[in-house]
């Protein structure tokens, strides 16, 4: 039976939420192998201010994490928590945010672009008031959602185009020259055209890649609507994922790590539409595993374990500066079996149980 230990790694973009459900949410990432995690800033209100003493309308970066904290996280070796990007950020924010070592990581959402994204401003802003270089003279990272927002729906999802493609074409390679020395993450990328971007950029730029982009493409959504696997950038094409493969399991990659999105709903499909995200708490690796045998490596052979080593625990932990966890877990092929999350707001239905899936092949011992 094929097994193999690995570091214990960071989960690079998540979502833990707030209020009564967070523990659930963060021991169903302590129990997949998490040594820490960067928890994405999209609460309600957004985490968009950084201390606690400045709050007004938004939750800060202290508080939010005091909150993480209390509710289990501080069993984490390490929680990144960005400073959600509004109208109402300043350079004087970035500066004295990044001396007293609360910022770390700023987020860019589009705005209305996906689950709480209300609150982004468009990244000309950004560039106009002297957020960005802020960041860039600072040593603050840019986690950013990649999606062009406001286009109609032909330009949104065509055939020859989506909001994605058209970012990666006109928005970012702007963004590079103008910030030569600002660290980007390129979150949750999902197509061909952004693996190509980040490939051909230096090591400033980098991304995450999720379980569900490199496991699925449209058609999986589309046929029979399996609304579970409904996230934000949507699937894309077979060739799009045969990029994000490519990207994930070559045997010199240093720039696409493992940020799985994990984004729980209670309410995932409602009268007149559906939540984006999907929830991979608890078997992320379990889930990285099978979409490195998808991509045609044996996970049986150590140079595939190397490979599999470096994406899920080595490139985004040397690119956010956090120390090689000295723990293992072990990845085991054997089945498990796939269960709903309690939590005090109901049952959140991890992906592939929402597909119909009873077992996965994987499973992990810690
Ligand atoms: C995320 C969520 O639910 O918070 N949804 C998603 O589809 N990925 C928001 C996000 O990061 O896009
Ligand atoms: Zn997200």
């Amino acid at each position: 039976m094929t097994s193999f230990d690995i570091p214990k790694w960071y989960d690079l973009h998540t979502h833990f939420r707030q209020g009564e459900v967070l523990s659930a949410y963060i021991k169903a990432h302590l129990d997949m192998g998490c040594a820490g995690a960067l928890a994405m800033p999209n609460t309600k209100p957004p985490t968009a201010a950084i201390f606690e003493a400045n709050e007004g309308k938004y939750w800060s970066i202290e508080r939010y994490r005091r909150d993480l904290l209390n509710a289990g996280a501080d069993k984490f070796g390490e929680l990144i928590i960005p400073l959600y990007l509004t109208k109402d950020t300043s350079i004087n924010m970035i500066q004295s945010g990044a001396k007293s070592g609360h910022l770390k990581a700023c987020k860019y959402y589009p705005p209305h672009g996906t689950t709480g994204a209300e609150f982004g401003a468009p990244l000309s802003e950004y560039i106009e008031n002297g957020v960005l270089k802020a960041m860039e003279d600072e040593g603050v990272i840019l986690c950013i959602h990649g999606e062009q927002h406001a286009l109609g729906p032909d330009k949104y999802f065509d055939r020859n185009t989506n909001a994605e493609e058209l970012f990666y074409q006109e928005d970012m390679p702007q963004l590079r020259d103008k910030f030569p020395n600002l660290k980007i993450v390129c979150e949750h990328i999902t197509t061909k055209i952004a693996v190509d971007f980040v490939e051909e950029s230096n090591a400033n730029i980098v991304a995450t890649i999720t379980p569900q982009h490199l496991l699925y493409t449209i058609g999986d959504l589309i046929q029979g609507l399996k609304y579970h696997l409904y996230c934000l950038p949507v699937l894309k094409h077979c060739e799009d994922r045969a990029a994000l493969q490519k990207a994930a399991t070559s045997t010199q990659n240093t720039k696409f790590f493992a940020g799985t999105d994990s984004a729980p709903h209670a309410v995932k499909a409602t009268e007149c539409g559906c939540a984006a995200g999907c929830f991979t708490g608890g078997i992320a690796p379990q889930l990285y595993a099978m979409s490195f045998e998808l991509a045609g490596l044996d996970l049986a052979n150590a140079s595939s374990q190397e490979i599999f080593k470096n994406f899920l625990c080595l490139n985004g932990a040397n690119f956010y500066n956090l120390p090689i966890p000295q723990e293992t877990f072990t990845l085991v092929k054997q089945p498990s079996k796939l269960e709903p999350l309690q939590t005090p707001n109901g049952e959140i239905i991890p992906l592939p149980l929402g597909l119909g899936l009873k077992t996965l092949p994987w499973s992990i011992k810690l």
